[in-house]
Protein backbone atom coordinates (compact mmCIF):
# COMPACT_ATOMS: atom_id res chain seq x y z
CA UNK A 1 0.00 0.00 0.00
CA UNK A 2 2.83 2.15 -0.14
CA UNK A 3 4.59 3.52 -3.51
CA UNK A 4 2.17 3.49 -6.99
CA UNK A 5 -0.93 2.94 -4.67
CA UNK A 6 -4.46 4.42 -6.55
CA UNK A 7 -4.67 6.95 -4.65
CA UNK A 8 -8.20 7.08 -4.96
CA UNK A 9 -8.74 3.85 -3.62
CA UNK A 10 -6.73 4.36 -0.57
CA UNK A 11 -8.88 5.16 2.10
CA UNK A 12 -5.69 6.90 4.98
CA UNK A 13 -6.20 10.58 5.25
CA UNK A 14 -2.97 12.70 4.81
CA UNK A 15 -2.99 14.38 8.48
CA UNK A 16 -3.89 18.25 6.90
CA UNK A 17 -6.57 19.51 8.83
CA UNK A 18 -9.59 21.34 8.08
CA UNK A 19 -9.46 25.03 8.11
CA UNK A 20 -10.58 25.86 11.98
CA UNK A 21 -13.73 28.10 12.18
CA UNK A 22 -13.83 30.96 15.01
CA UNK A 23 -15.83 29.58 18.16
CA UNK A 24 -15.33 28.48 21.42
CA UNK A 25 -13.49 24.91 21.28
CA UNK A 26 -15.75 22.55 22.84
CA UNK A 27 -19.02 23.46 21.40
CA UNK A 28 -17.39 23.89 17.82
CA UNK A 29 -16.63 20.49 17.25
CA UNK A 30 -17.39 18.05 20.52
CA UNK A 31 -17.16 15.12 18.48
CA UNK A 32 -13.59 15.31 17.93
CA UNK A 33 -12.12 16.69 21.06
CA UNK A 34 -11.41 15.34 24.75
CA UNK A 35 -14.11 16.00 27.16
CA UNK A 36 -13.19 18.74 29.18
CA UNK A 37 -13.44 19.46 33.31
CA UNK A 38 -13.06 22.85 34.82
CA UNK A 39 -11.56 23.12 38.13
CA UNK A 40 -15.27 24.75 39.13
CA UNK A 41 -16.57 21.41 37.99
CA UNK A 42 -14.40 19.56 40.58
CA UNK A 43 -14.98 21.77 43.40
CA UNK A 44 -12.35 24.54 42.65
CA UNK A 45 -12.43 28.49 42.78
CA UNK A 46 -13.78 28.04 38.86
CA UNK A 47 -10.56 29.85 37.45
CA UNK A 48 -8.90 26.43 37.98
CA UNK A 49 -5.86 24.60 40.86
CA UNK A 50 -2.88 25.33 40.36
CA UNK A 51 -1.13 21.67 39.09
CA UNK A 52 2.77 22.03 37.91
CA UNK A 53 2.86 19.52 35.16
CA UNK A 54 4.35 16.40 35.55
CA UNK A 55 3.18 16.08 39.29
CA UNK A 56 -0.01 14.30 37.55
CA UNK A 57 -1.92 14.86 40.64
CA UNK A 58 -5.02 12.98 40.25
CA UNK A 59 -3.03 11.64 36.85
CA UNK A 60 -3.48 14.76 35.28
CA UNK A 61 -0.22 16.08 33.32
CA UNK A 62 0.85 18.35 30.95
CA UNK A 63 0.15 16.94 27.01
CA UNK A 64 4.05 17.26 26.37
CA UNK A 65 4.48 14.44 29.23
CA UNK A 66 1.29 13.02 28.30
CA UNK A 67 2.35 12.49 24.85
CA UNK A 68 5.65 11.36 25.14
CA UNK A 69 4.48 8.46 27.22
CA UNK A 70 1.89 7.67 24.82
CA UNK A 71 3.91 7.99 21.65
CA UNK A 72 7.34 6.83 22.92
CA UNK A 73 6.75 4.84 25.75
CA UNK A 74 8.00 1.01 25.97
CA UNK A 75 4.10 0.24 25.11
CA UNK A 76 3.49 3.66 23.25
CA UNK A 77 2.04 4.49 20.02
CA UNK A 78 5.24 4.49 17.84
CA UNK A 79 7.23 1.75 19.58
CA UNK A 80 5.02 -0.62 20.63
CA UNK A 81 6.57 -4.25 19.03
CA UNK A 82 4.39 -4.90 15.94
CA UNK A 83 2.63 -1.65 15.87
CA UNK A 84 1.23 -1.09 12.15
CA UNK A 85 3.86 2.24 11.63
CA UNK A 86 2.97 4.93 10.55
CA UNK A 87 1.79 3.57 7.42
CA UNK A 88 -1.26 1.85 9.17
CA UNK A 89 -2.74 4.79 10.00
CA UNK A 90 -2.38 7.77 7.91
CA UNK A 91 -0.27 8.50 4.70
CA UNK A 92 2.72 10.53 4.10
CA UNK A 93 4.24 12.26 1.04
CA UNK A 94 6.17 9.12 1.21
CA UNK A 95 3.41 6.76 1.06
CA UNK A 96 1.23 8.98 -1.28
CA UNK A 97 3.83 7.98 -4.16
CA UNK A 98 7.73 7.19 -5.21
CA UNK A 99 7.84 10.97 -7.14
CA UNK A 100 8.76 11.88 -3.53
CA UNK A 101 11.51 9.88 -2.88
CA UNK A 102 12.53 10.64 -6.66
CA UNK A 103 12.81 14.29 -5.52
CA UNK A 104 14.60 14.04 -2.32
CA UNK A 105 17.07 11.53 -4.25
CA UNK A 106 17.87 14.92 -6.64
CA UNK A 107 18.05 17.03 -3.85
CA UNK A 108 20.14 14.68 -1.90
CA UNK A 109 22.18 15.36 -5.91
CA UNK A 110 21.88 18.65 -5.75
CA UNK A 111 23.78 18.87 -2.60
CA UNK A 112 26.10 16.24 -3.60
CA UNK A 113 27.24 19.08 -6.12
CA UNK A 114 27.39 21.46 -3.57
CA UNK A 115 29.46 19.77 -1.52
CA UNK A 116 32.11 18.85 -4.64
CA UNK A 117 31.39 15.27 -4.59
CA UNK A 118 32.58 14.19 -1.33
CA UNK A 119 34.14 10.44 -1.48
CA UNK A 120 31.57 9.68 1.26
CA UNK A 121 28.11 11.66 0.95
CA UNK A 122 25.77 11.10 4.49
CA UNK A 123 21.87 11.14 3.42
CA UNK A 124 20.24 11.04 7.19
CA UNK A 125 15.86 9.94 7.19
CA UNK A 126 15.54 11.58 10.51
CA UNK A 127 12.12 9.89 12.05
CA UNK A 128 12.12 7.30 9.19
CA UNK A 129 8.82 5.73 10.36
CA UNK A 130 9.54 1.77 8.39
CA UNK A 131 12.21 3.22 6.14
CA UNK A 132 10.04 3.85 3.31
CA UNK A 133 11.73 6.91 2.27
CA UNK A 134 15.35 6.05 2.57
CA UNK A 135 14.90 2.86 0.41
CA UNK A 136 13.20 4.85 -2.27
CA UNK A 137 15.78 7.55 -2.03
CA UNK A 138 18.50 4.54 -2.37
CA UNK A 139 16.87 2.79 -5.18
CA UNK A 140 16.26 6.42 -7.47
CA UNK A 141 20.06 7.55 -6.85
CA UNK A 142 22.46 7.45 -10.07
CA UNK A 143 24.46 5.00 -9.56
CA UNK A 144 27.76 7.06 -9.12
CA UNK A 145 26.19 8.75 -6.26
CA UNK A 146 24.87 5.81 -4.67
CA UNK A 147 28.12 4.05 -4.74
CA UNK A 148 29.27 6.92 -1.99
CA UNK A 149 26.18 7.46 -0.11
CA UNK A 150 26.03 6.68 3.58
CA UNK A 151 22.47 5.86 4.45
CA UNK A 152 20.85 6.17 7.80
CA UNK A 153 17.72 6.00 9.25
CA UNK A 154 17.01 7.37 12.40
CA UNK A 155 13.70 6.13 14.41
CA UNK A 156 12.70 5.26 17.86
CA UNK A 157 10.69 2.31 16.58
CA UNK A 158 12.71 -0.69 15.64
CA UNK A 159 14.38 -1.48 12.90
CA UNK A 160 12.22 -3.22 9.83
CA UNK A 161 12.64 -6.87 8.58
CA UNK A 162 13.90 -7.05 4.81
CA UNK A 163 15.49 -3.23 5.22
CA UNK A 164 18.38 -2.75 3.09
CA UNK A 165 20.94 -3.67 4.79
CA UNK A 166 23.18 -0.87 3.20
CA UNK A 167 21.21 1.15 5.63
CA UNK A 168 22.27 2.23 9.41
CA UNK A 169 19.11 2.23 11.69
CA UNK A 170 19.79 4.19 15.06
CA UNK A 171 18.04 5.96 17.72
CA UNK A 172 19.74 9.65 17.23
CA UNK A 173 21.05 11.46 14.07
CA UNK A 174 24.98 10.33 13.41
CA UNK A 175 26.98 13.14 14.26
CA UNK A 176 29.71 15.14 11.55
CA UNK A 177 26.97 14.65 8.71
CA UNK A 178 28.26 15.88 5.35
CA UNK A 179 25.39 15.63 3.13
CA UNK A 180 21.58 16.10 3.49
CA UNK A 181 19.05 15.40 6.47
CA UNK A 182 15.70 15.05 5.79
CA UNK A 183 12.78 14.59 8.05
CA UNK A 184 9.68 14.26 6.91
CA UNK A 185 6.60 14.69 9.35
CA UNK A 186 8.78 14.30 12.44
CA UNK A 187 8.12 17.70 13.84
CA UNK A 188 4.10 17.84 14.28
CA UNK A 189 5.12 14.67 16.63
CA UNK A 190 8.03 15.77 19.24
CA UNK A 191 4.62 16.73 21.99
CA UNK A 192 4.22 19.93 22.99
CA UNK A 193 2.42 21.42 25.66
CA UNK A 194 -0.77 23.43 24.90
CA UNK A 195 -1.94 26.57 26.44
CA UNK A 196 -4.84 27.86 27.08
CA UNK A 197 -6.44 31.56 28.19
CA UNK A 198 -8.94 31.02 31.32
CA UNK A 199 -11.83 33.22 32.27
CA UNK A 200 -9.34 36.13 33.72
CA UNK A 201 -7.77 36.23 30.53
CA UNK A 202 -3.89 33.75 31.72
CA UNK A 203 -2.49 31.70 29.77
CA UNK A 204 -2.52 28.69 31.68
CA UNK A 205 -0.81 24.90 30.96
CA UNK A 206 -3.87 22.68 29.98
CA UNK A 207 -3.52 19.23 31.77
CA UNK A 208 -4.58 15.83 30.43
CA UNK A 209 -5.67 12.85 31.85
CA UNK A 210 -5.10 9.44 29.50
CA UNK A 211 -8.45 9.13 29.17
CA UNK A 212 -8.49 12.57 27.41
CA UNK A 213 -10.37 14.31 30.15
CA UNK A 214 -8.89 18.09 30.54
CA UNK A 215 -8.47 20.71 33.38
CA UNK A 216 -6.45 23.54 33.28
CA UNK A 217 -3.47 24.00 35.52
CA UNK A 218 -0.92 26.52 36.57
CA UNK A 219 -0.41 30.02 34.41
CA UNK A 220 2.53 29.77 32.32
CA UNK A 221 5.91 31.58 32.84
CA UNK A 222 9.27 31.15 32.06
CA UNK A 223 10.92 30.49 28.66
CA UNK A 224 6.89 29.06 27.54
CA UNK A 225 5.75 32.13 28.20
CA UNK A 226 8.01 33.75 26.39
CA UNK A 227 7.85 31.58 23.36
CA UNK A 228 4.22 32.60 23.23
CA UNK A 229 4.57 36.07 23.73
CA UNK A 230 6.86 36.00 20.70
CA UNK A 231 5.53 33.65 18.24
CA UNK A 232 2.16 32.54 19.38
CA UNK A 233 0.63 35.62 21.40
CA UNK A 234 -2.92 34.76 22.81
CA UNK A 235 -5.69 37.47 23.10
CA UNK A 236 -7.16 37.61 26.38
CA UNK A 237 -10.24 36.00 25.48
CA UNK A 238 -11.38 33.01 27.30
CA UNK A 239 -10.68 29.25 25.38
CA UNK A 240 -8.17 30.32 22.75
CA UNK A 241 -5.53 27.43 22.60
CA UNK A 242 -1.51 27.53 21.24
CA UNK A 243 0.43 24.59 21.09
CA UNK A 244 3.97 25.39 22.58
CA UNK A 245 6.32 25.19 20.19
CA UNK A 246 9.36 25.29 22.30
CA UNK A 247 10.62 21.72 22.22
CA UNK A 248 10.16 21.33 18.54
CA UNK A 249 12.33 24.30 17.97
CA UNK A 250 15.21 22.55 20.08
CA UNK A 251 14.75 19.61 18.44
CA UNK A 252 15.30 21.56 15.32
CA UNK A 253 18.17 23.20 16.21
CA UNK A 254 19.86 19.51 17.53
CA UNK A 255 18.95 17.97 14.39
CA UNK A 256 20.56 20.76 12.38
CA UNK A 257 23.69 20.90 14.71
CA UNK A 258 24.42 17.30 13.64
CA UNK A 259 25.52 19.10 10.57
CA UNK A 260 28.93 19.38 9.43
CA UNK A 261 28.40 20.57 5.84
CA UNK A 262 25.08 20.19 3.72
CA UNK A 263 21.60 20.45 4.06
CA UNK A 264 18.85 20.14 6.73
CA UNK A 265 15.15 20.09 5.26
CA UNK A 266 12.17 19.71 7.59
CA UNK A 267 8.72 19.36 5.95
CA UNK A 268 5.59 19.40 7.96
CA UNK A 269 2.10 20.68 8.33
CA UNK A 270 2.61 24.05 9.80
CA UNK A 271 1.62 27.21 10.17
CA UNK A 272 3.32 31.02 10.72
CA UNK A 273 3.10 34.03 12.66
CA UNK A 274 -0.12 35.85 11.72
CA UNK A 275 -1.99 32.90 10.63
CA UNK A 276 -1.88 30.81 13.67
CA UNK A 277 -5.17 28.73 14.57
CA UNK A 278 -6.85 30.24 17.34
CA UNK A 279 -7.96 27.32 19.25
CA UNK A 280 -4.79 25.43 18.09
CA UNK A 281 -4.57 21.86 16.14
CA UNK A 282 -3.58 19.22 18.60
CA UNK A 283 -5.61 15.86 16.68
CA UNK A 284 -5.06 12.22 16.79
CA UNK A 285 -4.90 9.95 13.97
CA UNK A 286 -5.70 6.05 14.40
CA UNK A 287 -6.59 3.37 11.57
CA UNK A 288 -7.07 5.84 9.15
CA UNK A 289 -9.52 8.16 10.56
CA UNK A 290 -9.02 11.07 12.74
CA UNK A 291 -10.21 11.51 16.14
CA UNK A 292 -10.35 12.50 19.55
CA UNK A 293 -7.26 13.75 21.13
CA UNK A 294 -6.69 10.89 23.62
CA UNK A 295 -3.06 10.32 25.40
CA UNK A 296 -4.09 6.29 26.06
CA UNK A 297 -1.06 4.97 23.38
CA UNK A 298 -3.76 3.74 20.98
CA UNK A 299 -3.46 6.33 18.75
CA UNK A 300 -0.97 8.96 16.77
CA UNK A 301 -1.35 12.40 18.85
CA UNK A 302 -0.41 15.74 16.43
CA UNK A 303 -0.30 19.19 15.89
CA UNK A 304 0.98 21.73 13.47
CA UNK A 305 4.40 23.19 13.52
CA UNK A 306 5.39 26.76 13.88
CA UNK A 307 7.68 26.42 11.36
CA UNK A 308 9.49 29.64 11.13
CA UNK A 309 9.88 29.29 15.36
CA UNK A 310 11.58 26.17 14.43
CA UNK A 311 13.56 28.05 11.61
CA UNK A 312 14.73 31.01 13.73
CA UNK A 313 16.21 28.12 16.29
CA UNK A 314 19.38 27.35 14.81
CA UNK A 315 20.69 31.24 14.41
CA UNK A 316 22.31 30.10 11.29
CA UNK A 317 22.16 31.84 8.45
CA UNK A 318 20.15 30.77 4.74
CA UNK A 319 16.87 29.39 6.38
CA UNK A 320 13.98 29.34 3.89
CA UNK A 321 10.51 28.32 4.36
CA UNK A 322 8.42 27.47 1.45
CA UNK A 323 5.81 25.31 0.08
CA UNK A 324 6.05 21.56 -1.09
CA UNK A 325 4.52 23.03 -3.87
CA UNK A 326 7.22 25.31 -4.89
CA UNK A 327 9.78 23.13 -3.54
CA UNK A 328 8.97 20.25 -5.98
CA UNK A 329 8.43 22.30 -8.73
CA UNK A 330 11.83 23.04 -8.46
CA UNK A 331 12.79 19.18 -7.80
CA UNK A 332 11.16 18.39 -10.78
CA UNK A 333 7.58 17.12 -10.06
CA UNK A 334 5.07 19.22 -12.30
CA UNK A 335 1.90 16.86 -12.16
CA UNK A 336 1.38 17.91 -15.89
CA UNK A 337 -1.07 15.11 -18.17
CA UNK A 338 0.34 13.92 -21.01
CA UNK A 339 -0.48 14.56 -24.40
CA UNK A 340 -3.82 12.84 -25.34
CA UNK A 341 -2.03 11.75 -28.71
CA UNK A 342 -0.12 9.31 -27.05
CA UNK A 343 -3.44 7.32 -25.78
CA UNK A 344 -3.15 6.31 -29.19
CA UNK A 345 0.61 5.75 -29.77
CA UNK A 346 1.54 4.08 -26.13
CA UNK A 347 -1.71 3.33 -24.44
CA UNK A 348 0.27 1.60 -21.86
CA UNK A 349 2.27 4.55 -21.31
CA UNK A 350 -0.27 6.89 -21.56
CA UNK A 351 -1.97 5.19 -18.63
CA UNK A 352 1.27 5.02 -16.31
CA UNK A 353 1.82 8.95 -17.19
CA UNK A 354 -1.44 9.83 -16.29
CA UNK A 355 -1.18 7.84 -12.83
CA UNK A 356 2.30 9.61 -12.42
CA UNK A 357 0.72 13.31 -13.20
CA UNK A 358 -2.29 11.65 -11.14
CA UNK A 359 0.43 11.42 -7.72
CA UNK A 360 2.26 14.41 -8.51
CA UNK A 361 -1.04 16.35 -8.32
CA UNK A 362 -1.98 15.12 -5.28
CA UNK A 363 1.80 15.63 -3.58
CA UNK A 364 1.35 19.48 -5.02
CA UNK A 365 -2.14 19.67 -4.15
CA UNK A 366 -3.45 23.27 -2.75
CA UNK A 367 -5.65 22.33 0.57
CA UNK A 368 -3.51 19.25 1.08
CA UNK A 369 0.37 18.31 0.63
CA UNK A 370 0.96 20.67 -1.51
CA UNK A 371 0.41 23.44 1.53
CA UNK A 372 3.03 21.63 3.15
CA UNK A 373 6.25 23.76 4.66
CA UNK A 374 9.52 22.85 3.50
CA UNK A 375 12.06 24.28 5.99
CA UNK A 376 15.17 24.34 4.39
CA UNK A 377 18.47 24.67 6.36
CA UNK A 378 21.98 25.27 4.59
CA UNK A 379 24.98 24.59 6.91
CA UNK A 380 28.26 25.64 5.18
CA UNK A 381 26.93 25.54 1.84
CA UNK A 382 24.58 27.77 -0.62
CA UNK A 383 20.91 27.33 -1.58
CA UNK A 384 20.24 24.77 -3.80
CA UNK A 385 16.66 24.55 -3.58
CA UNK A 386 16.00 27.49 -6.38
CA UNK A 387 15.34 25.87 -9.45
C1 LIG B 1 4.44 10.69 11.15
S1 LIG B 1 5.69 9.51 11.24
C2 LIG B 1 6.62 9.93 9.78
C3 LIG B 1 7.36 8.76 9.19
C4 LIG B 1 8.07 9.06 7.87
N1 LIG B 1 9.03 10.13 8.00
C5 LIG B 1 7.08 9.40 6.78
O1 LIG B 1 7.05 10.54 6.34
O2 LIG B 1 6.32 8.52 6.37
C6 LIG B 1 6.69 10.14 12.56
C7 LIG B 1 7.81 9.22 12.98
O3 LIG B 1 8.72 9.96 13.78
C8 LIG B 1 9.31 9.07 14.70
N2 LIG B 1 9.98 9.89 15.71
C9 LIG B 1 9.43 10.81 16.52
N3 LIG B 1 10.37 11.38 17.30
C10 LIG B 1 11.55 10.82 16.96
C11 LIG B 1 12.90 11.02 17.40
N4 LIG B 1 13.20 11.89 18.35
N5 LIG B 1 13.85 10.27 16.84
C12 LIG B 1 13.55 9.38 15.87
N6 LIG B 1 12.29 9.15 15.41
C13 LIG B 1 11.31 9.87 15.96
C14 LIG B 1 8.11 8.26 15.16
O4 LIG B 1 8.50 7.08 15.81
C15 LIG B 1 7.39 8.04 13.83
O5 LIG B 1 7.78 6.85 13.21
Amino acid sequence: MRAGVNRRADPRPVRVLRKVEAGPVRARDPGCRAHVIWAGDDGGDGRGEAVTAGTARGGFRGWREAAEEALYGPDGFYRRPGGAGPAGHFRTSVHASPQFAGAVARLLCRVDEALGRPTALDFVDMAAGRGELVTGVLGALPADVADRVRPYAVELAGRPEGLDGRIEWRTAPPERVTGLLFANEWLDNVPVDVAEVDASGAARRVLVRADGTERLGEPLTGPEAAWLARWWPLPAEEGLRAEIGLPRDRAWAAAVGTLARGLAVAVDYAHTAGARPPFGTLTAFREGRETAPVPDGSRDLTAHVALDACAAAPALPGARLLTQRDALRTLGVTGGRPPLSLASTDPAGYVRALAAAGEAAELTAPGGLGDFGWLAQPVRTGDVLTG
